[in-house]
């Protein structure tokens, strides 16, 4: 890497413009997916500029789940046959997409150069988005923790169940004492009612605060709604088509607390160096 390149991105680094926000979870299938494509949309209705990456890198979902075909993904830009502009894939919901890819092992054990040409991406787009999220895939794989690492806001998602709670507890743990990451904060997705919704987060911050020491902040519960299979058969966010659903009146809820978030922004190099270095 030349010298003017490493100043860019230490740059962006500390004065980065877009706030970037990851979106996991310590257990799979808790809804990731769809959280991230209607949180994208409803933060786009409300005026932002927002880049939704899918970030699940060898088992795109995004895609499908809006029914994108783009003939671009990831892996053309980490292979240098498409630059930055032809990989930011503009949606019918106002928010652009960063597709990946499906089946392929190499995009879940990414190289050095790699992460390098991803902050090269971060960098050239800085000014454009105002958000950027991450849909990560599930767990505590180097992907994960990485694009955890350079955003500001980790959004941890879990379900009632006592082991997405287990599952949400031990990323939780792995990415603050090991990784350092302060701003994390919990969703309670599927929760029956709101108040065994809030019983849960109070539990899991009650105990991290006791054996790690963490302050997990809340965004709010969306609750189980019969709907979100019809919008994930028909292609399209829950927001947009059904906006009267349970589920569109909760994360409405979800996103304006996120909007309206103070959070203290990392603009050290740590951040940078965890994504780029050997975990
Ligand atoms: N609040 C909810 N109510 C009912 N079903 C939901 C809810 N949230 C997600 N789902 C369902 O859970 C499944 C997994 O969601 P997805 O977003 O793909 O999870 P992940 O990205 O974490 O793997 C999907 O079939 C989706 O329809
Ligand atoms: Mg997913």
């Amino acid at each position: 890497m030349n010298q003017a390149d490493n100043l860019r991105k230490m740059a962006w680094s500390a004065r980065r413009k877009s706030f970037y926000i990851s979106v996991s979870s310590g257990k799979g299938g808790v809804g990731k997916t769809n959280f991230s494509v209607n949180l994208a949309y409803l933060m786009c209705k409300m005026g932002k500029k927002v880049l939704l990456f899918d970030a699940d890198l060898g088992l795109a979902n995004v895609d499908i789940i809006i029914n994108l075909t783009s003939k671009v993904n990831i892996k053309d830009f980490l292979e240098g046959k498409v630059g930055a502009d032809s990989v930011l894939v503009k949606t019918d919901f106002g928010f652009d997409v960063v597709p990946a890819s499906s089946g392929f092992v190499s995009l879940t054990k990414l190289k050095e150069s790699d992460y390098d040409r991803l902050l090269d991406l971060f960098v050239k787009i800085d000014s454009s988005y105002d958000y950027v999220i991450f849909d990560t895939g599930a767990g505590i794989g180097e992907n994960v923790i990485k694009f955890s690492s350079i955003s500001d806001l980790q959004i941890v998602i879990t379900q009632p169940e006592p082991t997405a709670v287990t599952d949400a507890y031990a990323f939780i743990k792995v990415v603050h004492n090991e990784f350092r990451l302060k701003n994390i904060y919990l969703v309670v997705n599927r929760a029956k009612t709101k108040s065994s919704g809030e019983q849960i987060y109070e539990n899991l911050s009650s105990v991290l605060k006791k054996f790690i020491g963490v302050d997990l902040g809340f965004l709010g519960i969306i609750r189980e709604c019969s709907e979100v299979g019809n919008s994930v058969r028909s292609q399209k966010p829950i927001v947009d088509i059904n906006p009267d659903s349970v589920y569109s009146k909760d994360i409405v809820l979800v996103a304006k607390k996120i909007l309206n978030l103070q959070i203290d922004r990392d603009k050290s190099l740590d951040m940078m160096n965890i994504f780029r270095g050997n975990l």
